[in-house]
């Protein structure tokens, strides 16, 4: 495949490119829409990712080329003018980084053309917006030397997609893509940052990612309206109790406290972060204690809660995590990501797979009409220079 890049460089910018980067995908195991409720995610890179041939130019233009969007053409613009564009589309990721990063260091910024490749499924909900923030961001950092602190990348990385494109997401897809490290998870306290590195150790299963193919525009999603849920719900709390964000709340003083609550979403809202919070440390302990039986299981009612106290999964999602849940050999399943169709993920004995994505494959395309596809993870580096 790399030999494709190298050539398709030359024909799309008639020179040979210089650097060659890739930035990683990423699931998360557990502990979903709680990054921007201040709580715990545990999230990992994939292998599946975007890659990134470059050329430094000695101009100040700006010329990228995405393969995945090639009808679109090369997207050209200049230093003096990083500004976001309707008409820039998909290009507007890079463009956003590049910006923040010509702001914070512009001393040897120079132009320069990128050929850009990913192999994540585009909106399945696997961060290929996340990856390619970050592809730009260990690209520029060699070619304007520049040394930001990685955590910096990954605040500016959450930066593009707050401000420059505007939807409100949280740290955990740019910090996965980051930071992440092969063979093992990342347990980070969304509200400190602080976060330990865990194996990620799967002696006889895999980790089954299943792509619903029901597509998920984060921006036009209810993405946005669940964080203003959880704000309104937690501006509510806050005249009763002493909390800085909902994962302050213990489950106990949930119970304690929900009666406070104006109305029953949000209640359902705020129960679902506090319990996955929970979830989410207890999952990590048992990865820890090698128990995936208990992992599995928490799993399900992650799911579970995100369908019916969150209400982020909807008919695809739904469908495909109970059919994979009844098969023999899965151990648990549920949806990753923002949710909204996208993807699901499952632990699967490895003797059982084959089988698995059969029967699953069959009994998905029966009822919702159209195929799902399957990929196994296996769990890569964050973003970096690659030979
Ligand atoms: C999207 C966002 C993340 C996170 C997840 C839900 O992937 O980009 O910040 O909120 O949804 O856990």
């Amino acid at each position: 495949m790399m030999e494709n890049l190298t050539k398709e460089f030359i024909k799309v910018f008639e020179e040979t490119s210089e650097n060659t980067f890739f930035a990683p995908g990423r699931i998360n195991l557990i502990g979903e829409h709680i990054d921007y409720n201040g709580g715990h995610v545990f999230p990992c890179a994939i292998s599946y990712g975007t890659y990134g041939l470059t050329r430094k130019r000695s101009d100040r233009i700006v010329r990228l080329y995405s393969m995945n969007f090639s009808d679109q053409g090369i997207k050209e613009f200049s230093l003096d003018n990083l500004v976001f564009k309707e008409s820039d589309d998909w290009a507007n990721y890079p463009k956003g980084m590049i910006s923040y990063l010509y702001d914070l260091d512009s001393s040897q910024a120079t132009g320069f053309d990128m050929l850009i490749y990913g192999n994540i499924p585009n909106g399945a909900g696997l961060s290929s917006s996340a990856s390619i923030e970050l592809l730009t961001a260990v690209a520029i950092e060699k070619m304007w030397q520049i040394k930001p602190d990685r955590i910096n990348l990954v605040k500016l990385g959450q930066k593009v997609e707050n401000d420059f494109i505007g939807v409100n997401s949280g740290i955990m897809d740019q910090f996965a893509v980051g930071m992440g490290q092969s063979n093992h998870a990342l347990l980070l306290d969304c509200d400190t940052l602080e976060y330990s590195v865990v194996p990620l150790e799967l002696p006889h299963e895999k980790i089954l990612i299943m792509n619903t193919n029901k597509r998920r525009e984060l921006a036009d999603s209810k993405y946005n309206a669940r964080r203003s849920e959880c704000n309104e719900a937690l501006r509510e709390l806050q005249k009763v109790i002493k909390i800085d964000t909902l994962s302050d709340l213990s489950v106990t003083d949930f119970e304690k406290y929900q009666g406070s609550l104006s109305r029953d979403i949000l209640r359902q809202r705020v129960r679902h972060v506090v319990t996955e919070n929970q979830r989410t440390l207890d999952a990590k302990e048992a990865l820890e204690a090698g128990d995936l039986v208990v992992f599995g299981q928490l799993m399900n009612e992650s799911h579970q809660s995100l369908k019916a106290d969150y209400e982020v999964t909807g008919n695809e999602l739904d469908t495909i995590v109970e059919l994979v849940q009844n098969q023999e050999g899965v151990i648990g399943a549920r949806m990753t990501g923002a949710g909204f169709g996208g993807c699901a993920i499952a632990l699967v004995e490895d003797d059982s797979l084959d089988r698995v994505i059969d029967q699953v494959g069959q009994a998905y395309a029966d009822k919702i009409g159209y195929e799902a596809d399957f990929y196994i993870a296996s769990v890569g580096d964050g973003a970096k220079e690659i030979i």
